[in-house]
């Protein structure tokens, strides 16, 4: 989704900007630009050429004014307006002295539009965010200086905003203002940075500072003030930041999403570290905020998340039901707050969320807090805006995760979820010590068999390449293959654009069975779990009518074989830890297949990797 570096008081802003504005790629976007402030004067250059933009901007900049000192930039993933040069930010107001980039989206932005044009402002996009350099020149017109002047444009906007506005007549300011959209502050010794995330600004600082809500920050050479958008005092937010800028980095991989899916083995064991105590008791981190009372008074559990993290979820409803026996919903986080849940002080409600910035996720545990609900989120990134406002955090620890598509980050949401699960089930006395002791010690086993899966790359490349002309994918499951199924299915769509819908089996003779035909491919989860004989039965409706199977099987599991043209193996585990080993392999199909149709797995088209707006 759309990103904003800022920086200001550096010998030569431009490189740190681009190096910035490269960092925040990883969301997604498909134009960018940059604004330099320059003797009296603003510089500005913008490209559409999808994810090939920042690079261009590199070309483009060549042009530029040297060493100047401060200026912003930004990514930008289209949602008003299409991705041209025009549309893409910095925006300018009517006297080309002050320019604005914005995140979010700005609702009224319609009725404003009409205001100004009317009062002769001469906008030139097609976007909602323009609305607001001219709300700022109008407010300046009338004799705001800059800050002011956002202020009281901000205070006529409904929507969500990360903004950042410099003026030419303002050389020594950068001004910042942020509501629901994410927005960080770094500090530096003469300098000041500000960003959408922290990647962005690993290379520069890490003095970095949350911007709350409603908050405005004023960053000048080596100094930031903060103050709300009412004009009061206020103090932004300290991170904790526990990533190195090299975890961010390539290393020796051709992509970040085979780095990513490599780093799984070491990412699930970190995510487990140090939960079992000597007397082998499980035990969440402190930052969990669930004392021994807390999780005995819960009587129900109510799971919000998207995506991947939806799919970590629906695993998450198996084992908390069958191992501590609490009646569990799993909500889209996008509906949850429109449907009026019921929830109260007893509902233990849980974000799942790698970036913790989501902003429907965000919105959807604000609504469980305001209902009395105690809300836990579960979030690879430290300080996200979801843990900030959380009763308590859950934090896999899978390090930064750039590539779009989610791996590292999905596997830990699961192995973090079942391990709540567990310390539920301790709690309530619904499973022995040696029952919770037998299912740790094959958790702390997963690392091992993640090891083994991953030197299988290469034979699923082999059946990626025997797949490389279908264009139609089913892929079928039960139990808790029905969410790894469904993973599967995401996978594929995002990153090889082919179709693939993710099914519970025993569903599809229902009616989705009418699409099964010959060159139809079925993926089948047929790791042995206690439905996997109903499972092989559905895989027999669908094998009858033509369609080409593909099963993911134990090892050495014959029966299993004997269904499929094509197996992608796994170790066998505890079925409930199931999915952490099965969904492997379906990363592996995804990749090779995007690979086989030549798509760049890291960057897929129209998607971002922090979903900022609803
Ligand atoms: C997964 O591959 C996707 N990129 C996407 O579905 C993602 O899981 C979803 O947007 C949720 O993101 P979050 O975990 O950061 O909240």
């Amino acid at each position: 989704m759309c990103g904003i570096i800022g920086v200001i008081g550096v010998d030569d802003a431009l490189p740190l900007l681009l190096e910035g504005l490269g960092r925040l790629e990883y969301r997604g976007y498909d134009s960018a630009g940059v604004v330099l402030v320059t003797g009296g004067t603003l510089w500005r250059t913008r490209a559409a050429e999808g994810t090939h933009s920042v690079n261009d901007l590199r070309v483009l900049g060549e042009d530029a004014p040297p060493r100047c000192s401060s200026g912003v930039g930004h990514t930008r993933w289209a949602t008003h307006g299409e991705p041209t040069t025009v549309n893409a930010h910095p925006h300018l107001d009517c006297t080309g002295r002050l320019a604005l980039v914005h995140n979010g989206i700005i609702e009224n932005h319609a009725d404003l539009a009409i205001g100004l044009v009317a009062t002769g402002h001469v906008l030139a996009s097609e976007t909602d965010s323009e609305v607001l350099v001219h709300l700022v020149e109008a407010e300046m017109a009338r004799g705001s200086t800059l800050v002011e002047g956002l202020r009281l444009a901000l205070r006529r906007v409904r929507g969500s905003f990360a903004v950042a506005a410099v003026h030419a007549d303002e050389p020594e300011l950068v001004v910042a203002a942020r509501r629901v959209s994410p927005l960080i502050i770094g500090l530096g010794d003469d300098a000041s940075f500000l960003a959408s995330d922290i990647p962005a600004l690993l290379g520069s600082t890490r003095r970095l500072f949350a911007l709350e809500d409603d908050q405005l920050a004023e960053l000048r050479p080596g100094s930031v003030r903060v103050t709300t958008l009412d004009g009061a005092e206020a103090k932004a937010t300290p991170l904790s930041i526990d990533w190195d800028v090299t975890a961010s980095r390539q290393g020796g991989y051709d992509d970040f999403m085979t780095k990513e899916i490599h780093e799984q083995p070491d990412a699930v064991a970190a995510t487990l570290f140090g939960r079992r105590r000597a007397d082998g008791m499980l035990t969440l981190d402190e930052a969990a905020g669930l004392s021994e009372d807390d999780l005995r008074a819960v009587d129900r559990v109510c799971i919000v998340a998207c995506g991947s993290s939806y799919h970590a979820a629906l695993v998450a409803k198996y084992a908390i039901e069958e191992w501590a026996r609490l009646p569990t919903e799993v909500d889209i986080a996008s509906e949850f707050r429109y449907r009026r849940p019921i929830l109260d002080h007893r509902t233990l409600t849980i974000g799942v969320s790698q970036s913790g910035e989501t902003v429907d996720t965000l919105q959807g545990l604000r609504e469980a807090r305001a209902l009395g609900a105690k809300v836990l989120v579960v979030s690879n990134v430290v300080d996200s805006s979801m843990a900030r406002e959380a009763d308590g955090v859950l934090y896999t620890r899978a390090g930064p995760e750039i590539g779009v598509a989610a791996t590292k980050t999905h596997l830990t949401q699961i192995v973090a979820l079942e391990l709540l699960a567990l310390v539920l089930a301790q709690a309530r006395g619904t499973l022995s010590a040696s029952e919770i002791g037998a299912v740790t010690d094959q958790m702390l086993g997963l690392p091992d068999h993640l090891d083994k899966v991953l030197l299988r790359t290469k034979d699923v490349a082999e059946v990626a390449q025997e797949l490389a002309e279908a264009r139609d994918f089913f892929y079928l499951g039960r139990h808790v293959g029905h969410p790894v199924a469904l993973e599967g299915a995401l996978k594929l769509k995002e990153i090889s654009y082919l179709r693939a819908e993710g099914y519970p089996a025993g569903e599809l003779k229902h009616g989705p069975i009418a699409l099964i035909e010959p060159g139809t491919v079925v993926v089948g989860v047929a790791t042995r779990n206690c439905l996997w004989e109903k499972l092989c039965s559905n895989i027999q409706e669908v094998k009858s009518r033509g369609a080409t199977i593909v099963l993911v099987g134990n090892d050495g599991d014959d029966q299993t074989a004997a269904l499929a043209d094509h197996v992608l193996w796994v170790p066998a585990v505890e079925p409930m830890l199931s999915p952490v080993v099965d969904a492997v392999p379906l990363q592996f199909l995804a990749y090779w297949l995007a690979q086989a149709h030549g798509h760049d797995v890291d960057r897929p088209r129209n998607l971002a990797k922090t979903v900022t707006v609803e």
